[in-house]
Parts: structure tokens; sequence; C-alpha cells
């Protein structure tokens, strides 16, 4: 197929819900991609957060196809073993106590829900189930997930909305505070806000919405499916910030690209969910589970900390732009304001000159692969600033 028939296809036959660029990728490898008419692009943008290893890392790859060739999938009535490794791995390196796996981080996100609203249910009764979001945050595109979102632009359609959610300022905790009413059962943050333009959290008023948390037996839950799994430079963002929250859930770059989701949860949570309470037909796939088990063992001390080495790399890189009005983020997860130029034109120059970028509301966002090579990293930080000053 051309190019120009593979659009007219996708037009014809795909819902019409995103916004595509101007290129059909066909293949991968490292930190960089190729296009159809044979043009390489370094890849600033992992998927969205999804190929933590870059594309195609050969253990992965071996570990994904020699697991399809042996097993590609079974029920949940059955046990395996790529599931409870990547459980027992995921519980040891994070100090939790059980985990749920599902598809991705939408559904991730439902299941810690429902964790929240089981364990107040069972230990309080009826009506002490509303769950404290914060204003700009990005929680899915599920009925629920959408509420939970903070953004009134979510808001919108698909009524009747799944009720239950509050929206409470960001980094106020007196906002905080004000929305956690006694029918209140969780607070969920993101520590840095992706989709709401890469704003982190600030830390005091993280400990402070932990303790007052623990302190009115609200769950702490910590969507970390873009921040976690070594995007901010630690293997979870909670770790910087100081607190261990009640639920974590993650997907994105846990699988290092096939489809995950994960929720993490405490001890004391850990019978909450009891059988039939909660499945997923897909969910602990052993070839996904597979896939994970290799972004794991290589996210290791030394990569977490080049990791930060990297991010702080290119922190400094983007400063020295005279049209950079600021930098945002942690670790590899970088948005950045611009001056005068807009973060969709930047985008573009961007790919017209080889390099893939995303963007987050009016920022242009980084989420390079974590293992990018120096090399790569800064040919491809060599474009993006003589894009971003041109
Ligand atoms: C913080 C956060 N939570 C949840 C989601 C939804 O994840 P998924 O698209 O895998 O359902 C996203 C996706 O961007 C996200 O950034």
């Amino acid at each position: 197929m051309t190019f120009e028939e593979i659009k007219a296809l996708d037009q014809a036959r795909i819902m019409n819900t995103y916004g595509r660029s101007n290129l059909c990728v066909v293949k991968g490898s490292g930190s960089c991609c190729t296009g159809m008419d044979g043009k390489t692009y370094i890849d600033f943008t992992t998927g969205i957060g999804v190929n933590s290893l870059g594309f195609c890392d050969p253990d992965w790859v071996k570990a994904v196809s020699d697991q399809a060739a042996t097993l590609q999938h079974i029920s949940n009535l059955y046990y395996t073993t790529p599931d409870v490794q990547l459980a027992d791995t995921l519980c040891s390196r994070t100090g939790y106590a059980k985990v749920f796996f599902g598809n991705s981080g939408a559904e991730a996100n439902e299941g810690a829900i429902k964790v929240a609203r089981k364990y107040s249910f069972d230990k309080y009764g009826a009506g002490r189930d509303r769950i404290v979001t914060l204003v700009n945050s990005f929680h899915g595109r599920t009925v629920t997930t959408l509420a939970a979102t903070g953004q009134d632009v979510f808001h919108n359609f698909f009524f009747p909305f799944t009720e239950g959610f509050v929206y409470a300022e960001a980094n106020s905790f007196e906002a905080l505070e004000k929305a956690c009413d006694d029918k209140v059962c969780a607070v969920m943050i993101e520590f840095v806000q992706g989709e709401g333009g890469v704003v982190p959290l600030d830390e005091a008023y993280v400990k402070a919405v932990a303790k007052f948390c623990a302190e009115h037996d609200l769950l702490l839950i910590a969507d970390e499916v873009q921040t976690g799994i070594g995007r901010t430079g630690t293997l979870l963002a909670s770790e910087q910030f100081g607190v261990h929250p009640d639920i974590t859930t993650l997907a994105k770059g846990l699988g290092g690209g096939l489809p995950i989701g994960a929720v993490l949860v405490d001890e004391r949570l850990e019978n909450v969910m009891g059988a039939s309470s909660h499945g997923s037909t897909f969910g602990g796939n052993p070839v996904v589970c597979a896939g994970a088990n290799v972004v794991l063992s290589k996210l290791d001390d030394a990569l977490l900390a080049d990791i930060r080495r990297k991010g702080d790399k290119i922190r400094a890189a983007l400063n020295k732009c005279k049209e950079v009005e600021s930098v945002t983020g942690l670790g590899m997860m970088i948005g950045i304001a611009l001056k005068t130029k807009t973060a969709a034109d930047v985008r573009e120059a961007c790919m017209q000159a080889g390099l893939l970028v995303l963007t987050a509301k009016t920022k242009v966002r980084l989420l390079p692969p974590l293992t990018i090579s120096d090399e790569d990293l800064d040919k491809g930080l060599e474009i993006l600033c003589s894009v971003v000053d041109q």
C-alpha cells in the first residue's frame, strides 16, 4: 500500500479520534524509527511513554517472542510463571504487598477506585465513597476515569458520568482539606501532571496530603501511569516526594511496548478485593508480562542514575535556548514552555528535521527512551534547539 492509500483507508475505516501526524512509521530500532519513505527519526516520544527500552530492544524481543511461541495466553483460571514473577519483582522493589494486572492506565485507575471504595464500604458502610482528584489532572478515558479527571473539557457528551469525584486545586493544601468531608474515602494524585502540561506537585504539599490522608483513613492513590517505571529517575516518582501512597497505579512504560496496567496495594488493602470482585480476560497475559519482566530487569540503579543524568542534560541544553521560557518535569519527563512559538508548530518542524516530540497542552513534551545513548540524545537535542531557536 502507498502512504496515500493507508491514509485513505485509515480515514475510511478507523474512528476519527486521533490527530495523526503526516508520517507512517514502519520500523524502529533503539531510539530511532523509520518512516515509509525511508527517512529516519530520533524518537523523543516512546509512543507516549511506553517504549521505555526504545524500539525492539533485543532482550525484550527475545523474551516476548519466546513466550509467544511457548504459551501466548491462558485464562486467569490457571497459574502461569511470567505474571507471578512480575508481581513478585514489582512488590519487592516498591514495598507494596500485592498487585492486580489489567491492560491500560485507565483500567488500572478503575481498579484503584474500586479498591478504595470497597475498603471504605467494608469498614464504614455506604456513603463514604467520594474521591478527591486534582484540578488539571488526567486519569484516563473510560467513563469513570474521565469523571476522575479534573478538567472540565473532558466532562462532556458522555453523560451520565460516574458520580463521586470532587476536584481540588493542585498544590493548595487548604483546598484539599476543604474538599475532604466525611463522604470522602480517597485522594488521587499524579506527582507530575503529564497530560496537564508536565506540571509537578510541590513536595511539601504532597507530604502534607499524605499525612492528612493517614490521619483521616483516606487512601492516597498515586496515578503513576506516566511517571512510574523509571520515567522520573526513580522506579516510582513517589520516592522523590518522600511518601508511600496506599495504592499506586502503573501502565505505559511497564510493558515496554505491550499493553499492561497494574494496581499496587499496601498490606492492609491486600484482601479488599476478594474472588469475583474484579477481573480481566487479558490481565497478566504471559507475553506482556514476559516483556515487562525484561523492562524491570534492565531498570537497575545504574540505569536510574543515568536517567537522572540525562534528564539534567536535557534541561541544561534547553535552558540555553533563547525561545525557551521554562523547562518543567522530573528525570526524563520534560515539558517546555515557549516564549512565542506554538508547541504544535515546533512538533511539526522537528518532524521535518528528523525528530519526533510530543505536546502537552501549550508545551512541547519529551519522553525519550530511558536507554537512549548520549549520541542519539545529543543529536535529538541539537535538532530540537535549532528548531526552537530558528
Ligand atoms: C497519568 C495518566 N493516567 C492515566 C492515563 C490513561 O492511560 P491509558 O491510555 O493507558 O488508559 C494516562 C495516559 O496518558 C496518564 O498519563
